[in-house]
């Protein structure tokens, strides 16, 4: 387990906590009270969507592939009524049967996964037909000028931020990928370098393909 990799997990709820308060929790509470029935999250870190989850829910699997989230997210979990386990897998290779869950939930996951086209492809065979993908990203900016700063920063953020891409086209990649953008909402990502404010805040619907 890499040094920088149990860093990252002990700083992050700190790291964010600004955020959260100025608006990403509110972005959050109002996106995923839409889960219900069978519900997969993606890369669940240290737990920060748990709070926001109907208590109606019938089964949560949250996947994590990285021990330190791993562990405060286990700690997390505990500390609920929510039907909830964890799977430890990568977003690329998920351990469960075609069309198998009514929602996925991605909140600033798809920007980390190191194949995209991969793990967006697991996420649309995982879900059942017409499920849905709740997603918060931050992405690639519309504005050309901060465009080009997240791309001469991109490789510096990329360590910084634990693999994380702040050029990524995520929403570009779910329409490639056969989803269907039903809702979406371009926000800032409060308190956060210029880089990765631009956000989106979604749902996407997988088609029949
Ligand atoms: C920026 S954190 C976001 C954590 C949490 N989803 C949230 O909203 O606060 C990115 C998370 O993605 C996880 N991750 C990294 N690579 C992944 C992959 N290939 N598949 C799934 N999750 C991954 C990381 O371990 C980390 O927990």
């Amino acid at each position: 387990m890499s040094l920088s990799a149990r860093f990252f997990a002990a700083i992050y709820d700190r790291a964010t906590a600004a955020s959260e308060q100025a608006g990403l929790s509110a972005h959050r509470a109002a996106l995923l009270r839409e889960a219900r029935g069978r519900v997969l999250e993606i890369g669940g870190g240290t737990g920060a969507n748990l709070q926001f989850y109907s208590e109606d829910l019938h089964d949560l699997v949250i996947t994590e592939p990285e021990d330190p989230m791993a562990r405060r997210l286990a700690r997390k979990v505990t500390g609920t009524s929510l039907p909830a386990h964890i799977v430890r897998a990568a977003a690329e290779h998920l351990p469960f049967a075609d069309a198998s869950f009514d929602y996925a939930v991605s909140t600033l996951v798809l920007c980390t996964v190191a194949d995209p086209a991969r793990a967006i492809a697991e996420i649309h065979r995982i879900l059942k037909q017409r499920g849905r993908l709740l997603f918060i990203e931050h992405v690639r900016a519309d504005d050309p000028r901060l465009a080009r700063w997240q791309d001469r920063l991109e490789r510096p953020w990329r360590w910084f931020g634990q693999g994380c891409r702040c050029n990524r086209e995520t929403v570009e990649y779910l329409e490639r990928g056969g989803f269907s953008i039903v809702a979406i909402e371009r926000r800032e990502l409060p308190k956060a370098p210029p880089i990765v404010r631009p956000l989106v805040v979604g749902i996407a619907e997988r088609d029949g393909r």
